[in-house]
């Protein structure tokens, strides 16, 4: 069943992958990007990378500083990567985890062609990353831990690759029970690994 969730989830995304969309026009997803707090000079820059697929702005309030690690949790195109890569500078790092191939090579896709060479995409899935203990200073994730069959794992590899300086900020959707409220809503938590 678990895997089964998986693969619609994988198999949408390679078609938004190979579409280049996520059906919204460009337009539309510079005009939502920019009313959930990106700046103009993002969604211009990084177009290509800004599917319209995110449901908040973690990067507008992650205390990214230059020289860090910064992992973002099922990066799609790249679009938080690159922002978060401007910040950590020529020193630091970021690297993208997604678990679709298609997404993976349109995000490298992009890092080529916008230049950053201070970014890296692994494939992996979220509740079993690819990445080492205690190695990141900071977690994003924009619109994917939703997508998880199994949440709990996702937080205990958050606090597994996090240093114990670690922050994590986290946009996402819930649904809670049946009832379909829906809430987009930002975990402006910050949690320390003490
Ligand atoms: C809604 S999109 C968000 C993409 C990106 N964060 C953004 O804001 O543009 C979800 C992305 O997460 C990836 N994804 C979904 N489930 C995943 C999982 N279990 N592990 C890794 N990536 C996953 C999908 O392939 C897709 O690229």
């Amino acid at each position: 069943m678990i895997n089964k969730t998986k693969k619609i989830v994988e198999k949408h995304y390679v078609k938004i992958a190979c579409g280049g969309s996520c059906g919204c026009a460009k337009k539309a997803s510079a005009v939502l990007s920019k009313s959930i707090g990106y700046s103009q000079k993002e969604v211009e820059e990084l177009a290509d990378a800004n599917l319209g697929l995110g449901c908040g702005n973690p990067t507008a309030m992650a205390a990214i500083r230059e020289g860090e690690t910064v992992l973002d949790l099922g990066s799609g195109a790249g679009f938080d990567c690159f922002i978060a890569a401007r910040r950590v500078g020529k020193t630091g790092k970021v690297i993208g985890v997604d678990m679709t191939e298609s997404m993976l090579k349109l995000a490298r896709r992009n890092a080529k062609k916008l230049g950053y060479t201070n970014v890296l995409f692994k494939r992996g899935d979220i509740e079993d990353l690819p990445i080492k203990d205690d190695s990141a200073d900071v977690v994003i994730s924009n619109c994917v831990i939703n997508l998880a069959p199994n949440k709990k794992k996702v937080f205990k590899e958050i606090f597994r690759v996090l240093k114990n300086t670690g922050q994590v900020y986290v946009s996402d959707i819930v649904w809670p029970g049946v009832r379909r409220v829906q809430l987009a809503f930002f975990i402006l938590s910050k949690f320390g690994k003490i």
